[in-house]
């Protein structure tokens, strides 16, 4: 039977040079583990998935096969950054599957949230083991599990199951992250030498924008959300409120106000800002952010953003909203 509990002995993993006691350690028995055979891995270009690729492309090279799902829900230059770090830089064997249409299709007219998150948890994992099943001679699963996947069965977590893995993915499991905790893996992905862009990543939901578009999801406010959503982060980095404000970003609604924009009249979407700190996402308070800073992200959106004439911003706690709005 696995272990399932952290060591006691195990330090908190703070420093460069723990991270590299912990690299060290995990190269030598992945690769005892593994020997000459395969590995699959999800590489969603999250934290957990990134830092257990960056290990196992040390550990064992192109006997990591990783999977790239783009389920067009991801945010800009997403899907890019993860071909550009993992197959350009770090010559990861990487598998791209453009699935957007496939995604969006599915989602057409569904608009309770729940339906729609089940749809793209099981669409997800159907994409997945069709790749899988191309492949030949595979023997393990790696995973991002980390450790309060683990601990914790909380609100959080429940809306990220999706239910069990089908007998083409029923592979021996790798989990070289699993008793790390969050920061711990951060500070493991930095001394893998990742991009600060993709270690100290804001927490993004597997649904992705897709919860940020409220109700049944459409191209084009979709497209409103994800250019809104890039504004944003670009003037928190710019602004230097990245890393300082807990999580940030944009929901487009699925209603329609008047507007006026060069004397002529606008029926357009508002985009919705949302920025929380928190320690736990249990509860969650509203960032106080600097009213001119506030003023010129409205003028950026409302002038660069297509179909949008108004922004809001959400000045709700958790409780009584949860920090998405879906
Ligand atoms: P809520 O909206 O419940 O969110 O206050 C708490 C934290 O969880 C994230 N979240 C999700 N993460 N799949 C995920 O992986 C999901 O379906 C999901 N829904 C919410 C949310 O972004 C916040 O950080």
């Amino acid at each position: 039977m696995e272990q399932a509990r952290r060591p006691e002995t195990m330090a908190r993993i703070t420093t460069p040079a723990l991270a590299q006691a912990f690299i060290d350690e995990q190269l030598a028995a992945l690769r005892a583990q593994i020997g000459d055979r395969k590995v699959l891995l999800a590489l969603s270009g999250g934290v957990d998935s990134s830092v257990v690729a960056a290990l196992l492309i040390r550990a064992v090279g192109r006997q990591l096969v990783c999977v790239h799902v783009n389920h067009g829900l991801l945010r800009k230059g997403e899907p890019e950054q993860v071909i550009e770090v993992f197959r350009n830089q770090m010559d990861a064997n990487l598998i791209y599957v453009d699935a957007v249409d496939r995604f969006l299709d599915a989602l057409a007219g569904v608009a309770e949230p729940e339906a729609k998150r089940k749809i793209i948890g099981k669409l997800f994992i159907d994409v997945f083991a069709e790749e899988a099943k191309k492949l030949d001679g595979i023997s393990f699963l790696a995973q991002g599990t980390i450790y309060p996947d683990i601990l914790e069965s909380g609100p959080v977590k429940s809306h990220h199951n999706v239910g069990g893995l089908p007998a083409e993915l029923n592979f021996e499991l790798v989990e070289p992250v699993k008793f790390l905790y969050k920061d711990e893996v951060r500070v493991v992905g930095k001394a893998l030498g990742l991009p600060d862009g993709m270690v100290y990543r804001q927490p993004f939901p597997g649904p992705g924008l897709g919860v940020r578009c409220v109700g049944a999801i459409t191209r084009d406010r979709l497209e409103a959300v994800r250019e809104s959503d890039a504004i944003l982060r670009e003037e928190f980095r710019l602004n230097g409120l990245e890393g300082k404000v807990w999580q940030y970003f944009t929901v487009v609604p699925d209603f329609r106000s008047t507007g006026i924009t060069d004397g002529l009249r606008t029926y357009e979407w508002p985009v919705v800002i949302r920025a929380v700190n928190t320690v736990d996402a249990v509860t969650a308070e509203v960032a106080e952010l600097d009213f001119g800073l506030m003023a010129h992200i409205v003028d950026r959106i409302t002038h660069e953003v297509k179909g949008v004439n108004r922004v809001l911003w959400d000045l709700t706690p958790k409780p009584t909203g949860t920090i998405e709005w879906e």
